[in-house]
């Protein structure tokens, strides 16, 4: 149980988000720098592959459709590419932005980007614990900040600073788990849960959210785009333990998502006037996945309650994907690959809204033109 539940908390939707926005170095099209990516499971590219974790994806058949990787798996907890992946194809990048933990993020590899992100990684330092080890987002933070120092090294510090303030993007996926992965875990969190209010503990989110994308601009970093948490009573997972009917959510899941989300918009509109030169972009994942669900048929799947990997239960929520997991036959077909994760066709139609759509999804500008500017 401990193992499945790890998988979970991967994130989920949130990743969706966007985290992964750019990857890459496109020096022909207006000198784009690097993608740097922070965040949970939803752009997770292999770090947690070097963690003694429980949250690990780099087990078939995950990777199945993964062109990149031949079909084997990567650490992705999903099929194919990520968000990330996606959006840095788009844009003609040459690579996709390394793990900080792999042994090839050196060198002039981290020219491209890095990637800090980790599967079970929340906000606050505790959130994820159930999976032993993760990376959360002070310590991905703690990374950046080597990384800054390598630019230095690579560049000089005023080609670094020209290269990570006006060419870089810096996305942010986080928050899905400080509510799956503690808030609302029964037996790890329960001290918090009778001791804060939702309002309390989004309140401490917030407060640490503010602090870290300081430290981020501190750093350097003015092109940021973060996204909100996705319809986290929605997943498998959640219908499946719930017994939920096909087209019902988890409502106490939902609203506590949608009240981070409220304070989110604040936050960043707080961010946006407040550091100088900084641009903040919101990525509304959270409309944006609960339009993938809600419409499914219209965007060309069959499924958006049963996960296309997995065991246990109506939508196949319980046990995440691995070699014993059934599979369905239509991954294309499928809104969610796993218990807790968007398919490869979820991603693409996401990526793309976030890096050409309108300000429902994405605001005040999408992705293409936070590059450009
Ligand atoms: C870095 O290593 C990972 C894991 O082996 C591999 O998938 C990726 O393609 C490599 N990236 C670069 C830029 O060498
Ligand atoms: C979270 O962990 C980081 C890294 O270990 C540490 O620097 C930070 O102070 C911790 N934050 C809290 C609130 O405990
Ligand atoms: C980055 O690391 C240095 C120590 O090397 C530290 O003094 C500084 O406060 C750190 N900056 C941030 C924003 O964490």
């Amino acid at each position: 149980m401990a193992a499945v539940k790890s998988w979970s908390l991967a994130l989920v939707l949130l990743c969706i988000s966007l985290s992964h926005l750019v990857n890459a170095a496109d020096d022909s099209s207006g000198g784009f720098g690097a993608s740097f990516i922070f965040g949970d499971s939803l752009v997770d590219a292999g770090n947690n592959n070097y963690l003694p974790t429980f949250s690990r994806a780099n087990i078939p058949p995950n990777g199945i459709d993964f062109k990149a990787s031949g079909g084997m798996p990567t650490g992705r907890y999903t099929n194919g590419g990520t968000i990330g992946d996606i959006v840095g194809e788009d844009l003609g990048v040459p690579n996709y932005a390394v793990s900080y933990l792999a042994p090839n993020s050196t060198g002039k590899a981290i020219l491209y980007g890095v990637n800090y992100v980790s599967g079970g990684g929340g906000i606050m330092n505790a959130t994820g614990r159930i999976f032993v080890n993760r990376l959360g987002l002070d310590i991905q933070i703690d990374f950046f900040n080597n990384t800054r120092k390598q630019f230095d090294k690579l560049l000089g510090s005023s080609k670094a600073k020209d290269y990570i303030s006006r060419r870089s993007i810096f996305s942010v996926t986080i928050g899905a788990n400080d509510f799956l992965n503690n808030y609302l875990l029964p037996v790890l969190s329960i001290g918090a849960r009778i001791s804060e209010s939702p309002d309390g503990f989004i309140d401490d989110m917030i407060n640490h959210l503010r602090n870290q994308l300081t430290r981020l601009y501190q750093l350097d970093a003015r092109k940021f785009v973060i996204g909100n948490v996705g319809p986290i009573g929605c997943i498998p997972y959640q219908k499946t333990i719930n017994q939920l009917d096909e087209n019902e959510c988890v409502d106490m899941a939902n609203k506590l998502a949608t009240q981070y989300n409220g304070r989110l918009k604040d936050l960043l509109t707080e961010l946006n006037g407040k550091l100088p030169g900084a641009t903040f972009v919101h990525a509304n994942v959270y409309d944006l996945v609960m339009e993938l669900i809600t419409n499914y048929q219209k965007y060309g799947f069959t499924a958006a309650s049963k996960a296309c990997c997995g065991n246990g239960g109506q939508y196949a929520g319980i046990i995440p994907c691995g070699p014993t997991s059934t599979m369905c036959n239509g991954r294309d077909k499928h809104v969610f690959w796993d218990p807790y994760h968007p398919s490869e066709a979820a991603n693409l139609i996401i990526a793309r809204q976030l890096l050409y759509g309108g300000t429902k999804y994405i605001s005040p500008v999408n992705l293409k033109q936070l590059r450009n500017l």
